[in-house]
C-alpha cells in the first residue's frame, strides 16, 4: 500500500517500482485528492499495469474503517507512507490540516497496521519524513540521523510528530518499521506552488519569479527518482527499526538557483537568458524562514549501497522538459482553488 501516491513524490515512486523486474507484487494507491493530489498524474501507470498491479482508492487516511477494509481485502504487507500536506507556506496559513493528516492520519495508518499484523512475519511500515525535522543550520554543519530534532514550522512540527509516533509504535509495541529523512525534492509532476516548478511555469508565462527576502536561504536538491530509489533500497535491504538521511549533496543559494534555473530555460527555449533574469522579484519573507538545510547521507550510502544517479543541471534539463511537454497537466493543476492560494500567498507581499 502508498499512501498519497496521486502527489508528487508517492507518484514518481509507484512509477518507478512498477518499472522494476525485481518487483512483481501489486500496489495499492490510498489517496484523499486534496488539491495536492491528481490521478492524472498516473494515468500512464494505470494504462500500462491495470488493475491487476495497480490500484487506486479514493481513501482519507484519517479514516480508520476505510484503511482496515483495504488492509483486509488486498492483504496489505507493506506500507510506504508518503500521504501528507507538504507545503511550508499553506501550514504557516492553515496549521490545522497538517495536525489532522500527518499526525492523526499516520496514528490512524499505524493502529491499523499494528491490528492487522499482529504476530505475522514480513510486514513493513515505511514512514517517509523531510529533512526539515532537523531544524535550520547555519553556515556550516549537516544533519545526521541521530541530530536532536528541532522543527520551526507548523509543517515540520507536524511530520516531527509523526516520526516520532512511528518510532514509539516499534518501540513499544514491535512494529516493524522503518523511516527516511530526505532534503528537497525536485523534478516531474511536482505541484507548481513549490520553488522549482514554481519558478518554471511563471517564468514561462512571462510572470515574476518571487523570492523570498534576500534569496540567501540554502537548500539540497535531490532528483524525486533518486528518491524512490532511496526508499526502494530501505524497504527491501535497511534495518527494520532504522532512520535513514537522504539527501542530494547539492547545497544551492534560492537565488543562485532561480539563476541557473533561467540560464538553462533560455537554452531549452532558444530564448534570451535575460528575458527570464528580468522577471526576478524580491518579496517579503517567509516567516520563521529557516534558513539553511543539509543531509549527511552516509549511512544510506555505505549501508544500502545507494547514491544519487542523476546531476543537478541533467535533473534541472529533465524538469524544464517536462514541464514544457507537459503544459496541460500544469494548466489542469492550476485551476480554481491553486488560484486562491497564489493570490493569498503572494498578493500581499
Ligand atoms: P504532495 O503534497 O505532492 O502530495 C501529498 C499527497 O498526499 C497528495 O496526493 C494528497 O492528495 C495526499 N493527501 C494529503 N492529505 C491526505 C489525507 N488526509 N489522506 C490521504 N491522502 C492525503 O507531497 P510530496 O512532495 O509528494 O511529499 C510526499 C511526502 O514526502 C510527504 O510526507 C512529505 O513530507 C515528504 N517529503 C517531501 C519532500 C519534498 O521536497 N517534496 C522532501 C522530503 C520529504
Ligand atoms: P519550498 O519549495 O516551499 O520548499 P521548503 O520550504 O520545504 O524548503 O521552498 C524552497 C525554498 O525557496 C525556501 O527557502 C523558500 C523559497 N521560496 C521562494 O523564495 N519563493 C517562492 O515563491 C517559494 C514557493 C519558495
Amino acid at each position: 500500500m502508498v499512501t498519497g501516491g496521486a502527489g508528487f513524490i508517492g507518484g514518481n515512486f509507484i512509477r518507478h517500482i512498477l518499472a522494476k523486474k525485481e518487483f512483481t507484487g501489486r500496489i495499492i494507491n490510498i489517496d484523499a485528492l486534496t488539491y495536492a493530489g491528481n490521478p492524472l498524474s498516473l494515468r500512464d501507470v494505470e494504462e500500462a499495469y491495470g488493475t491487476k498491479r495497480y490500484i487506486f482508492r479514493r481513501i482519507d487516511i484519517r479514516d480508520r474503517s476505510a484503511i482496515d477494509r483495504v488492509m483486509e481485502e488486498y492483504e496489505v504487507d507493506c506500507i510506504v507512507h508518503f500521504a501528507a500536506e507538504s507545503h511550508v507556506d499553506r501550514s504557516i496559513y492553515g496549521p490545522g490540516d497538517f495536525v489532522t493528516t500527518n499526525i492523526n492520519g499516520t496514528f490512524t495508518l499505524l493502529e491499523s497496521a499494528r491490528a492487522h499484523w499482529e504476530g505475522k512475519e514480513g510486514k513493513l511500515f515505511h514512514h517517509v519524513s523531510t529533512d526539515e525535522v532537523y531544524g535550520s543550520l547555519g553556515e556550516t554543519g549537516s544533519f545526521f540521523e541521530d541530530t536532536p530534532y528541532d522543527p520551526k514550522s507548523p509543517y515540520s512540527a507536524s511530520k516531527a510528530a509523526s516520526d516520532h509516533l512511528v518510532r514509539a509504535w516499534n518501540h513499544t509495541y514491535g512494529l516493524p518499521v522503518t523511516l527516511s529523512n530526505c532534503s528537497n525534492n525536485y523534478g516531474p509532476y511536482q505541484f507548481p506552488e513549490k520553488l522549482i516548478p514554481l519558478m518554471i511555469s511563471n517564468a514561462l508565462d512571462g510572470k515574476a519569479l518571487p523570492i523570498y527576502g534576500t534569496g540567501e536561504n540554502i537548500r539540497d536538491w535531490l532528483y524525486v527518482v533518486d528518491h524512490a530509489e532511496a526508499i526502494w533500497c530501505i524497504i527491501t535491504r535497511g534495518q527494520s527499526g532504522a532512520s535513514y538521511n537522504i539527501g542530494g549533496e547539492n547545497e544551492w543559494k534560492n537565488i543562485e538557483l532561480v539563476k541557473r534555473l533561467c540560464a538553462l530555460l533560455a537554452r531549452a527555449t532558444k530564448r534570451s537568458e535575460d528575458d527570464f533574469l528580468k522577471l526576478i522579484t524580491f518579496v517579503k519573507d517567509r516567516p520563521g524562514h529557516d534558513q539553511r538545510y543539509a543531509i549527511n547521507c552516509d549511512k544510506i550510502k555505505k549501508e544500502l549501497v545507494w547514491k544519487q544517479s542523476v546531476d543537478f543541471t541533467q535533473g534541472l534539463e529533465l524538469t524544464i522538459r517536462w514541464y514544457l511537454d507537459n503544459q496541460a497537466w500544469v494548466e489542469e493543476v492550476r485551476s480554481g482553488e491553486y488560484a486562491r492560494w497564489i493570490e493569498k500567498n503572494y498578493g500581499s507581499r
